[in-house]
Parts: C-alpha cells; sequence; structure tokens
C-alpha cells in the first residue's frame, strides 16, 4: 500500500496551531488507528502528540518517550471521550529491527488505542491495513537553513537524546503539516479545519 489514498497539506503558525490542529483530528480517531509521524528533531512530533492527547482525552503529561520507548495514556472518564481509547506513543528512532518491533508488542494495545509512533515510517506499517502519515516541516529554512528534508537525522541515540534535552527552539515558527491517508480505515479524509480560527491560544512570548 504505498499510494497515498488522499494528502492534505496545511499550514501552522505557532506550537499552539499544530497543537490545535492534531486536537480535531484526535476528536475523530478510533481505536485501532495508526499514526506514523515523520519530521527532523524539534519539528514538532512531541507537540501534535500533545494535540492528539487533548482531543481523545488521554491523560495528560506527553512528552517525548525517548527514553522509555513506549507510554500509554489511559482514556479519562472526565474527559472529552469517556470509554474513548486510550494513546500509545512510541519512540521507533532506536527500534532498528522488526524483532525489536515485535518485542514491544504493539499489536496487544492497538485493540484498546489509538498508537502514534514518531520516527515510525519503514518500522510500523506492518501493524495496521491502514495508516495516517503525518509529515511536520519548517515552513522556513529550520536550523541550520536547510530544508527539512536536507537536515540529517541524528547520528546515534546518545545524539539524538541530548539534543532534545537541550531546548533549543521554544519559539514559535511556521510549519507545514502534510497529512496523508493510507487504506480502507481512510478512504474519506477526515474533517479537519482548512484553516485555522486567529483565535487559538498563544503563548506570551509569541512577538519575541
Ligand atoms: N508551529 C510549530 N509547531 C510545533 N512546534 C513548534 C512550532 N513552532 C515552534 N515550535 C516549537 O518547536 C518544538 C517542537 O518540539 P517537539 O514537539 O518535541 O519536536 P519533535 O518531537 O519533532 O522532536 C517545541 O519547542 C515547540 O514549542
Ligand atoms: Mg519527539
Amino acid at each position: 500500500m504505498s499510494a497515498p489514498v488522499w494528502e492534505r497539506s496545511l499550514e501552522v503558525r505557532t506550537a499552539a496551531e499544530t497543537h490545535a490542529l492534531a486536537a480535531a483530528l484526535g476528536a475523530v480517531l478510533e481505536t485501532g488507528d495508526l499514526l506514523i509521524l515523520t519530521g527532523e528533531l524539534g519539528a514538532g512530533k512531541t507537540t501534535f502528540t500533545q494535540g492528539l492527547g487533548e482531543g481523545l482525552g488521554v491523560r495528560s503529561g506527553i512528552i517525548s518517550p525517548t527514553f522509555v520507548l513506549v507510554r500509554i495514556h489511559p482514556n479519562l472518564p472526565e474527559g472529552p471521550r469517556p470509554g474513548g481509547p486510550d494513546l500509545v506513543h512510541v519512540d521507533a528512532y532506536r527500534l532498528e529491527s522488526a524483532a525489536e518491533i515485535d518485542d514491544i508488542d504493539l499489536e496487544n494495545t492497538m485493540d484498546s488505542a489509538v498508537t502514534v509512533v514518531e520516527w515510525g515510517r519503514d518500522r510500523v506499517e506492518h501493524l495496521s491495513d491502514s495508516r495516517l502519515e503525518v509529515e511536520l516541516h519548517r515552513t522556513r529554512g529550520g536550523a541550520g537553513g536547510l530544508p527539512a528534508a536536507e537536515q540529517a537525522e541524528p547520528a546515534d541515540p546518545a545524539t539524538h537524546a541530548s539534543v532534545l534535552d537541550f531546548d533549543t527552539d521554544d519559539d514559535d515558527e511556521p510549519r507545514t503539516v502534510v497529512i496523508r491517508g493510507f487504506g480502507p480505515r481512510w478512504a474519506e479524509p477526515p474533517a479537519l479545519p482548512g484553516r485555522l480560527p486567529e483565535t487559538l491560544p498563544q503563548t506570551p512570548e509569541r512577538n519575541s
């Protein structure tokens, strides 16, 4: 299943907009859905996942799962979707072989959760016959001024972790979010805001 059924490209201007877009998507996701997030370090994969978690109504505290490969965020009875899916959040960056991926047993939780895999491309497609791919790109030249596609992936996991710890990128910047649907579950694209409202929550230092 190499060709997407559809593709949508959206522009977001701030981290809050990325979060809001993902929350709108999270509100329509169902148990068994698989999302694969792609984008260089700091592109906003974890920010997007936090928004998904809000839309799904799962327990908060979503962080980059770099040291714990998998985190399960249970659905909250007092949230917007009581009884809805949990969120399984995976960082597949260090998972190299199919065997390592099988070891974390994602099949087992797919029955009760939405599964979101950062760095999941070419690693977890076998988990489902349908998936959403979400690609986040810096719209202007990001770190180093290179287009997103030309930015090298970090050389090793230690580098990966230390870059994440060193928070270099708090300022809001535009991102392009490309969402592609694959497989029968995504015969129709989800209803997403075409243009995000101007009234999204803004961070205090926004006009720095
Ligand atoms: N438009 C935007 N969308 C998402 N994050 C943004 C945006 N603008 C700035 N940021 C910042 O970029 C960083 C993204 O970090 P994170 O979500 O952890 O990325 P990743 O998981 O892809 O490495 C955060 O500090 C966030 O505040
Ligand atoms: Mg991350």
